[in-house]
C-alpha cells in the first residue's frame, strides 16, 4: 500500500522502518478519543465554511459509523497504516470517498495526537481518582472498627509509642488524600484545548479554536501552537503523581506483609487474596501485596523514560514524543491493576486485635507515658527520662514489663511513684490521653476519620 505521502518520495519505505516507525499497536487505544476529537475538528470545519455542511454531516457519520464498528469488534486496524489516527482517516476515506479527505484539512497529525492523549489522560485520571476514593472509603470503615485496636506505634521498626490500628490506617487515609489532590491538580493544569496548533506553526484557515474547545469539555485553548504540540508536560506530572500514589501503597503492602508473617502475626489476609508455595505445604504468601511493592518500580520508570526523553527534545513535534504513550499507558494501567486488588484484599484482611495488643504489651511503649507520670508529678523531664530508663533495664534483666514492678519498686528509684501509676502506664490511658489534634485518641481518630469523610463525600 502506498503511504499518503509517496508523492515526494522515490522510494518505497524499507519494512524495518515500517515497523520501527508504527505505533498502531499502541495507539490503537486511543480510538474513542482520535474520534471525538476529529469530530469536533469536522462540526468546526462545517461551521466556518471551509467545508461543505454535507461534507461535515457525512464525516460525523462515517466516524459514528467507523465507532460502533470498531466497538462491536467488526472493524479491526491494520498494521498497513502507521498509527491510529492514519487508520481512522484511511477507513473513513474507504467508506464515504471525498468527503473523508477533507477532514484533515487544518489540521496535523501533531495537535491531533496532543489533543487524542490529553483527552485519554483526563479521563484516566477520573478513573483512577474513583478508585482512590474507593480505597480511601474502605481505610475510613477499617480505622472506624479499630478505633480502640491498640498496637505498638514503631520507629525504626522498634516498638515505640502506642497507638490504634484506626490511627495508623488514617496516616494511609491522609497519604491518599494527597494523592487525589494531586491528581485533581494534574487534571486542572493540563485543560488546554491544542487543537488549531497544526503542525507546529497553527493555520491560515479561519478556524474556530474556541468552538472546539467547548465541543470537547477543554476550559482553556493552549496559548502558543509550538508549545501545543510539544507539550508532554502533564504526562510527567501525571505520572509523578502515580509515582507518588504507588510509593504509598507500596509502603502500605511492605507494612502488611510484616504483618502477615509468623514473627507479627497482626493480620491474616483472607485466602481468596493470598497464594500459596509448590512445594512448602504451609505457606500463606502475600503476593498481592509484593506485587504492588514491585510494580511501584515500574511506575517509576514510566517517569524517568518520560523526563529523559523529553529532556533533549527541540521545539516543535518531534517522533521521540511518539514514545510518551507506552510510557503513560502502563503507568496508568498499573496504578488502576493495584487499586483494584489492593481495596478488596484490604477489606477482607482479619485484624488480630489480641496480637496486637500483646505485641504491645511487649516493647516498653509505655516508658514515655512512665515519664511523663513523673514530670507531672513535678520531676523535670530529663531526671525523670533517666530514671524509668533505669526501671527499663531493670525490667529487661529480670524479664518483666512495667505493669509487672511493684510499688515498692518502683518506690526505689522515686518517691514520685504512687499506685496512680498502673493506670498511667495502661496502654488505654496512654493512647486516650494521646487527644490532642493528630493523636491516637479514639475521640481524636473520629474526628480525622470525619475530615476524610467529608472530603470523599464533597468528591461524590
Ligand atoms: N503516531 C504519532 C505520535 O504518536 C502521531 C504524530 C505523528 N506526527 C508526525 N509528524 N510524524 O506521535
Amino acid at each position: 500500500m502506498a503511504k499518503l505521502w509517496a508523492a515526494r518520495f522515490g522510494k518505497e519505505t524499507d519494512s524495518t522502518v515500517n515497523d520501527f516507525n508504527s505505533s498502531i499497536s499502541f495507539d490503537s487505544r486511543l480510538y474513542k478519543e482520535d474520534i471525538t476529537g476529529s469530530m469536533a475538528h469536522a462540526a468546526m470545519l462545517g461551521k466556518q465554511g471551509i467545508i461543505e455542511n454535507g461534507e461535515t454531516e457525512k464525516i460525523i457519520e462515517g466516524l459514528k459509523g467507523i465507532l460502533s464498528d470498531l466497538e462491536s469488534g467488526k472493524l479491526q486496524f491494520s498494521e498497513e497504516y502507521e498509527d491510529v489516527h492514519m487508520n481512522i482517516e484511511q477507513i473513513l476515506t474507504e467508506r464515504i470517498g471525498d468527503a473523508g479527505k477533507r477532514l484533515h484539512t487544518a489540521r496535523s497529525r501533531n495537535d491531533q495526537v496532543a489533543l487524542d492523549l490529553r483527552l485519554y489522560v483526563k479521563k484516566e485520571i477520573l478513573a483512577i481518582k474513583a478508585l482512590v476514593l474507593e480505597f480511601m472509603e474502605a481505610l475510613c470503615a477499617s480505622a472506624e472498627e479499630n478505633l480502640e485496636t491498640v498496637m505498638p506505634g514503631y520507629t525504626h521498626l522498634q516498638r515505640a509509642q502506642p497507638v490504634t490500628f484506626g490511627h495508623y490506617m488514617m496516616a494511609y487515609a491522609n497519604m491518599m488524600k494527597r494523592d487525589v489532590v494531586r491528581l485533581e491538580n494534574c487534571l486542572e493544569g493540563m485543560d488546554d484545548m491544542p487543537l488549531g496548533s497544526g503542525a507546529l506553526a497553527s493555520t491560515t484557515y479561519p478556524i474556530d479554536r474556541d468552538f472546539v474547545r467547548q465541543q470537547l469539555g477543554f476550559s482553556r485553548v493552549t496559548d502558543n501552537s509550538l508549545d501545543g504540540v510539544s507539550d508532554r508536560d502533564y504526562c510527567i506530572e501525571l505520572t509523578s503523581a502515580l509515582s507518588i500514589l504507588m510509593m504509598h501503597i507500596s509502603r502500605l503492602s511492605e507494612e502488611i506483609i510484616a504483618w502477615c508473617s509468623w514473627e507479627f502475626k497482626f493480620v491474616e489476609l483472607d485466602d481468596a487474596f493470598s497464594t500459596g508455595s509448590s512445594i512448602m505445604p504451609q505457606k500463606k504468601n502475600p503476593d498481592v501485596c509484593e506485587l504492588i511493592r514491585g510494580k511501584t518500580g515500574r511506575v517509576y520508570g514510566d517517569l524517568m523514560t518520560l523526563l529523559t526523553m523529553l529532556k533533549g527534545i527541540p521545539l516543535a513535534y518531534n517522533k521521540d514524543l511518539q514514545e510518551d504513550k507506552e510510557a503513560v499507558f502502563d503507568a496508568i494501567d498499573t496504578a488502576k491493576q493495584c487499586l483494584k486488588v489492593l481495596t478488596p484484599m484490604f477489606s477482607t484482611m482479619e485484624i488480630l486485635k489480641d496480637n496486637m495488643k500483646k505485641a504491645a504489651l511487649k516493647g516498653f511503649i509505655n516508658a514515655t507515658d512512665c515519664a511523663d507520670y513523673l514530670t507531672k508529678k513535678g520531676m523535670p523531664f530529663r531526671d525523670a527520662y533517666r530514671t524509668v530508663g533505669q526501671l527499663v533495664a531493670q525490667c529487661v534483666k529480670e524479664d518483666k514489663s512495667l505493669a509487672d514492678l511493684t510499688l515498692e519498686e518502683y518506690k526505689e528509684y522515686s518517691e514520685h511513684f504512687d499506685a496512680d501509676i498502673y493506670r498511667a502506664i495502661d496502654l488505654g490511658t496512654c493512647v486516650a490521653g494521646r487527644c490532642v489534634t493528630g493523636g491516637p485518641a479514639p475521640s481524636e481518630v473520629e474526628r480525622q476519620i470525619g475530615v476524610i469523610r467529608r472530603f470523599l463525600e464533597q468528591r461524590k
